[in-house]
């Protein structure tokens, strides 16, 4: 039983001397590779010696095994370290193919929710509105008082709008905006004010705490109900194709009077799309505008909400997990 341990202990050593001299005539990138394929390899001549460990009693297997693995390790950790010694030139040589075409970079896309945010509007753009934004971190001026939200309106409530310890908050609606703007600004104005707002909601498949809306706000003093129609049946129809089928629905909000809400025909149902009216007095007199002879219309919509309808997404979660299998798709 000794004989094939002898043996085989006698052949480790003599690879490993084997192996040392030929490392140290291995002098470019190429010949440490030819020795890593010879030794190595699928039929090199340790991967040979491990074949062989079949053969040797059960008793020895354990330290020949364990001979075999420090052989192997040994000569893994010494091509490793020929192949950094050796010259840059030789190693690039080896591996550069000037012929194949080159490595493309990742190309990114816009997201999903942009998208749909720059395609609306870029439709009201076509209607002479002027894109403008606002800052996320409000007063409560701006996103309730102005807005004609009384005090005691469930909303301002902090289970409604995230307050800051400063006293500030995160907006809960991009109708701040109106506010900005006719507060620095004298009509005719025609705005639309995209962005993120925020809401203390429980996430689920329809709801998050932070999701995008879009603003709209026309004012001079000769706009009536009727342009508002006319601008909302030319965007949904833009938006959702020519045949599309609108309804305007009675509604209340505090900041217009009258107020709607508007529906597209949906199926066999209607869907709710967005809100809007014309602007309450209370509002423009907030903000330093003549009440009796100002006019004007307001309306805002929520951009998740439409991307959903127009791409068949049934859970808002998918905008903000950044999947790429998602986010590929559009
Ligand atoms: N700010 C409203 C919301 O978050 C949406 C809205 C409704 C905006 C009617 C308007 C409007 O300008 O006229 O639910």
């Amino acid at each position: 039983m000794g004989f094939g341990v002898t043996t085989m202990k006698d052949q480790i050593s003599r690879l490993e001397n084997e192996a040392k001299e030929e490392l140290a005539r291995a002098d470019s990138f190429e010949t440490i590779e030819s020795f890593r394929v010879a030794y190595l390899g699928k039929k090199g001549k340790l991967t040979e010696l491990f074949k062989q460990l079949g053969t040797v009693s059960a008793e020895e297997k354990k330290s020949v095994g364990a001979e075999l693995n420090r052989l192997k390790q040994w000569l893994e950790e010494a091509v490793e370290k020929g192949k950094g010694n050796v010259p840059q030139a030789n190693a690039f040589r080896e591996t550069f193919d000037e012929t194949l075409p080159g490595v493309q970079p990742p190309k990114g896309s816009i997201h999903i929710l942009q998208q749909t945010i720059q395609e609306i509007s870029a439709i009201f753009n076509r209607m002479g509105f002027e894109i403008v934004e606002g800052p996320e971190i409000e007063t409560e001026f701006h996103n309730f008082t102005a807005l004609n939200i009384p005090l005691d309106h469930p909303s301002r409530d902090a289970f409604d709008t995230f307050y800051t310890p400063q006293g500030q908050l995160l907006r809960s609606q991009t109708s701040t905006v109106q506010i900005r703007v006719m507060k620095d600004r004298k009509p005719p104005l025609r705005i639309i004010a995209p962005g993120r707002v925020y809401r203390p909601d429980t996430v689920d498949a329809s709801h998050s705490f932070m999701f995008h809306q879009i603003e709209g706000l026309m004012v001079d003093g000769s706009v009536t109900f009727s342009d508002l129609k006319g601008v909302l049946h030319l965007f949904l129809r833009e938006l959702f194709g020519a045949q599309t089928k609108i309804r305007f629905r009675p509604h209340f909000f505090p900041f217009t009077e009258p107020s709607v809400e508007v529906d597209i025909q949906w199926g066999k149902g209607w869907l709710e799309i967005l809100g809007a009216g014309s602007v309450d007095p209370n509002v423009f007199q907030e903000v330093g505008y003549d009440k009796a002879v100002t006019k004007g219309f307001a309306f805002g919509l929520g951009v998740e909400r439409i991307a959903m309808l127009c791409h068949g997404i049934n859970d808002i979660r998918h905008f903000y997990e950044n999947d790429l299998r998602f986010l590929r798709q559009f």
